[in-house]
């Protein structure tokens, strides 16, 4: 953490806490913006710099992620405090990493970017009141950044893909179906009544004995497996909204593996295929609903990106062509190390933002929770709802 030890620093830094700091910027979409990013809202601690041209085009300068996967793995999950605790541990040799690797220094940047929520509380001030530090020593612009935005405008930095398109955020934390209509303007068409797909992915691991995160496991062990052995529901097949739910197949699993029990690989091997098979199904009549209510609202969509950590599953690619090409639409999905946590989706989204004169002041608030579509453009305004409800 930065402490502030020269009184000159800090009396600038309390005239900086009380002015907006769009004020005096005269910034214009004319220039080439160079953002670092800040990532803490679970359990990677990352940092990157991006670079955003005046014609909207990005590249990554740098980007690094470090992932506390064996702090955790011991619990079987993520745990709160050893994430906000590992955050704080990491987080300053990682920024100076990025900036390293990036060749750049703080002077140099246009603006700081962080993850201001949703998210693990305690990680997410630690991010946070870092670039605020930075920000405020530096006397450079914040941005506090809606983590799920940065899900959703990571395919501008990756393939410029144009506005309006169709996200699928499907991560640990979320299951959305998202209208991107602009910068900070976003519709959700649809979104899971109970848990997230890469959730339910890793109870199904832990349930079955697998280590963590299950995601990958699960899907290692789905090649396996036969999907036909067991009978799935598939859930909210057909209807009219696009909404997901996965609990109830979540229980239909676990019946069955308590049936089985003990369990022999081949029938882990052949739960987890029945599962994902389930699981691809569903998604497949969610996301055809959810592009439905897409042309209806808004016309034809440019592209349906799939993003989130889920998205890195290889098995889930031939059914998200297929519901592309029904709806006469691409598919685009980024990279992997750019489809799960990470830091230059923080500073792209800060980048495109900052191109726009969107900036946050000292007082931007760490939110647990925090819509996408109740306007990202003023954090500290709404209300403390369930951000992937
Ligand atoms: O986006 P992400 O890195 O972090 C957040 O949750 O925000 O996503 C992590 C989630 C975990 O639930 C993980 O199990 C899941 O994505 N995941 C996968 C795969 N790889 C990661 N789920 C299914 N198949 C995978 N190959
Ligand atoms: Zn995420």
């Amino acid at each position: 953490m930065i402490a502030f030890r020269d009184p000159a620093m800090l009396r600038e830094a309390r005239r900086t806490l009380v002015r907006p700091q769009t004020q005096g910027l005269n910034l214009t979409s004319e220039q080439t913006l160079l953002v670092l990013g800040i990532e803490t809202t679970c359990d990677e601690t990352a940092a990157a710099v991006v670079e955003r041209r005046a014609d909207g085009s990005g590249r990554i300068l740098s980007n690094i992620v470090r992932s506390q996967i064996d702090e955790h793995a011991p619990f079987g999950g993520v745990v709160p405090e050893i994430a906000a605790r590992a955050h704080v541990d990491l987080l300053d040799g990682i920024v100076a990493n990025a900036m390293r690797e990036a060749g750049t220094g703080f002077a140099q940047l246009s603006g700081v970017a962080a993850a201001a929520g949703p998210g693990l509380i305690g990680g997410v001030i630690v991010g946070l009141t870092t670039a605020k530090a930075i920000a405020l020593v530096h006397n450079t612009p914040l941005i506090a950044v809606n983590h799920l935005e940065a899900h959703a405008l990571t395919p501008r930095l990756t393939d410029a893909t144009e506005f309006p398109y169709c996200l699928f955020l499907a991560s640990g934390g979320h299951t959305q179906i998202v209208a991107v209509l602009g910068v900070g303007d976003y519709v959700r068409l649809g979104t899971t009544v109970d848990d997230a797909i890469g959730e339910a992915f890793d109870k199904i691991a832990k349930m079955l004995g697998l280590p963590y995160p299950g995601g990958p496991q699960v899907e290692r062990a789905a090649a396996s497996g036969d999907a036909a052995r067991f009978a799935f529901p598939r859930p909210m097949l057909g209807r009219p909204d696009a909404n997901f739910s996965l609990s109830g197949l979540k229980t239909a699993v676990r019946n069955e593996a308590s049936r089985l029990t003990p369990l022999e690989p081949q029938d882990i091997n052949d739960l987890c295929a029945g599962f994902q098979a389930a699981v691809l199904d569903s998604m497949a009549d969610r996301l055809g609903a959810g592009l439905r209510l897409f042309r209806e609202r808004f016309g034809a969509p440019k592209a349906l990106v799939a993003a989130g950590g889920v998205a890195a599953n290889q098995a889930i690619r031939r059914p998200l062509r297929e519901v592309a090409a029904k709806a006469q639409t691409t598919l685009m999905v980024p990279p992997p190390a750019l489809c799960t946590d990470n830091g230059a989706m923080i500073a792209w989204a800060g980048a495109e933002r900052l191109a726009l004169g969107l900036t946050d002041t000292m007082d931007a608030a760490p939110r647990a929770r925090w819509l996408l579509d109740a306007n990202a453009t003023a954090p500290g305004k709404f209300a403390n709802t369930r951000a992937g409800f």
